[in-house]
């Protein structure tokens, strides 16, 4: 774990605001900058990553007791529960089951030097959340994605305070899905309101959707408008 530079968290209050998306097009884009970066999915029962990057079937292996990472890339490896379960398992487990896997997976892998560990979480503040904040020491920052709409931004509110309260230090914020159907501004206003940094909006956008479906990062075809988000993470790490 040492050997890990920036340690980011991509979570959010609500199910299907785009966390998985962001998380995805984030390490890619990172990647694709010349970092070294890994990809942990720590959604147990909703793994979605491995079908974002169409590595679906692939597994883990083990070398010297370490669980070795699937490599989408020379420069980025991905860790999830999907790559030990059948595509329709459902995972019926309880915390302390989460929690030791989620040990696993943060301290029993191979990583190597990373530039970067992005994490995606499940929707909301529980186990998986907890587990994380316990055992990653000196995590970089959440990034927290919303969508604009008033009900998600009650849950947002409650993400920001859980990041407060398990002393995770928060990156940011990005609005995700801004535009007619749920609105746009919100996101930034919450921002504002708990002075929090904004780090930027993506529109919902059909393209986005079925870059998800294929498992090809949208980021490869429309770089522009999400690498302005990646800059800015990538000088908030440098910061530091
Ligand atoms: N800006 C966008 N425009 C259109 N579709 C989007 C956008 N962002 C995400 N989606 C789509 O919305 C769905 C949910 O996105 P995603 O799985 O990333 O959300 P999530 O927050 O990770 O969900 P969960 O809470 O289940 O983990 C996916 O089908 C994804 O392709
Ligand atoms: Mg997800």
């Amino acid at each position: 774990m040492e050997r890990i530079k920036h340690k980011l968290l991509v979570m959010g209050g609500k199910g299907g605001v785009g966390k998985t998306t962001i998380a995805v097009n984030l390490a890619y884009a990172l990647s694709k900058k010349g970092f070294r970066v890994g990809l942990l999915d720590v959604d147990i029962h909703g793994p979605n990553v491995p079908k974002m990057l169409n590595l679906e079937d692939r597994e883990l292996m083990s070398k010297e007791n370490k669980i070795m990472p699937v490599k989408f890339s020379d420069n980025l490896s991905v860790v999830s529960m999907a790559f030990l379960l059948k595509r329709t398992d459902a995972v019926i487990w309880r915390g302390p089951m989460k929690h030791n896997v989620i040990k696993q997976f943060l301290e029993g892998v191979m990583w190597s030097n990373l530039d970067y560990l992005v994490i995606d979480f499940p929707p909301g503040t529980g186990d998986e959340a907890i587990s994380v904040s316990q055992l990653l020491k000196d995590i970089t920052g959440s990034i927290i994605v919303a969508s604009p709409q008033k009900v998600a931004l009650l849950d947002t509110v409650k993400a920001i305070d859980f990041s407060k309260k398990v002393n995770i230090p928060i990156m940011g914020l990005i609005e995700n899905m801004s535009g007619e159907i749920f609105g746009e501004g919100g996101v930034e206003d919450t921002a504002k309101e708990t002075n929090i940094q904004f780090l930027g909006r993506l529109g919902l956008d059909a393209g986005i959707r079925e870059s998800g479906d294929k498992g090809i990062p949208f980021v490869i075809s429309n770089p522009m408008h999400f690498n302005t988000i990646v800059e800015k993470i990538v000088n908030l790490c440098e910061k530091r």
